[in-house]
């Protein structure tokens, strides 16, 4: 069966994991629960758990043992996207098709859910009853996640993106901004699987880990280019926030054109580390493309 086949299975279940480690609505604060569910069981692509699991396929880790890896990473992109959309960031009042957690829950509830999303991602992989008996393989997740995440990954990206806004940058700046404030997470996707794998080469793993660090930077691009070129209703956020938030994007500073170029030049890169690592990659190399080609 092709991964193409497969990916409603995975979706299906990252979202019973999230379920699970998710507080019940009812449980006080229930006003707080309420809306940390509505923040994460929206749908979405899954695209982060997708990689995890794929990953788990080159390396042949069974899915059960990749569930609070791919958990954590989903709870984590859920809290960035409520933080990106509140008002003093990029002001954004639709998210997967519906009302953004500020707009249905003011921004103090969106700060707050945020947080909470945050914290409950380490909750997950520190509480996880298999990994728990893995302590040393647990505490190497949790300490990749939090570089990740952190001033120097993701955190530090959004700050510098928001800082660019306005201003004249050049791509290879642009592309240090991607590789923090999307590329960390996604790169986490693939490493965190990677570090379960304790007879993986090292040649292997850092052949995978520049895979994903290309695959990053694609996403982003492809990203900007869905901003421009996107539909609203497709893309379940609005078109053209970044053009109204003057935003340093990739074809704001390089052009259209040039940043589809881009994407698939990355693509390719990517392609070309991935053929050095002689595990079964099919499904990493379906994603790749998927993140390419996608409409939303
Ligand atoms: C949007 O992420 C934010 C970026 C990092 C570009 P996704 O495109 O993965 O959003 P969802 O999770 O599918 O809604
Ligand atoms: C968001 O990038 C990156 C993070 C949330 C860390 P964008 O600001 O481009 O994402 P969208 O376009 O709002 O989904
Ligand atoms: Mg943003
Ligand atoms: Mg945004
Ligand atoms: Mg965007």
């Amino acid at each position: 069966v092709a991964f193409a086949d497969r990916i409603t299975d995975y979706q299906a279940r990252v979202d019973s994991t999230l379920d699970f480690w998710l507080p019940p609505a009812k449980a006080a604060p229930s006003n707080l629960h309420e809306v940390l569910r509505y923040a994460v069981l929206s749908g979405g692509k899954r695209l982060r758990p997708l990689l995890v699991y794929a990953t788990g396929e080159a390396l042949g880790i069974a899915p059960e043992k990749l569930d609070p890896i791919a958990v954590s990473i989903e709870l984590i992109h859920a809290y960035s996207l409520v933080h990106d959309d509140l008002p003093s960031m990029d002001d954004g009042d639709l998210r997967r098709g519906r009302p953004t957690v500020h707009v249905k829950y003011g921004e103090a509830m969106a700060t707050l859910a945020g947080d909470g999303l945050q914290i409950l991602a380490y909750h997950a992989l520190a509480h996880d009853v298999a990994l728990s008996k893995q302590p040393e393989i647990c505490t190497r997740l949790i300490a990749f996640l939090a570089e990740t995440t952190g001033s120097f990954g993701m955190v530090g990206g959004q700050v510098m993106d928001l800082a660019a806004e306005g201003k004249l940058i050049d791509a290879e700046k642009l592309e240090e901004i991607f590789s923090r404030k999307t590329g960390a997470l996604i790169r986490a996707s693939v490493v965190m699987p990677s570090i379960c794998a304790l007879s993986l080469s090292d040649s292997h793993r850092i052949h995978l880990d520049r895979f994903a660090q290309l695959v990053g930077l694609a996403y982003q691009v492809k990203d900007d280019v869905l901003d421009i070129e996107g539909d609203t209703k497709t893309l379940g956020k609005p078109q053209g926030t970044d053009i109204r938030n003057e935003k340093c994007t990739y074809p704001s500073v390089a052009g259209l054109e040039q940043a589809k170029r881009r994407a698939a030049e990355l693509y390719s890169d990517a392609m070309r580390e991935l053929a050095r690592v002689e595990q079964r990659t099919e499904a990493l190399e379906w994603l790749s493309e998927y993140i390419v080609q996608r409409e939303f």
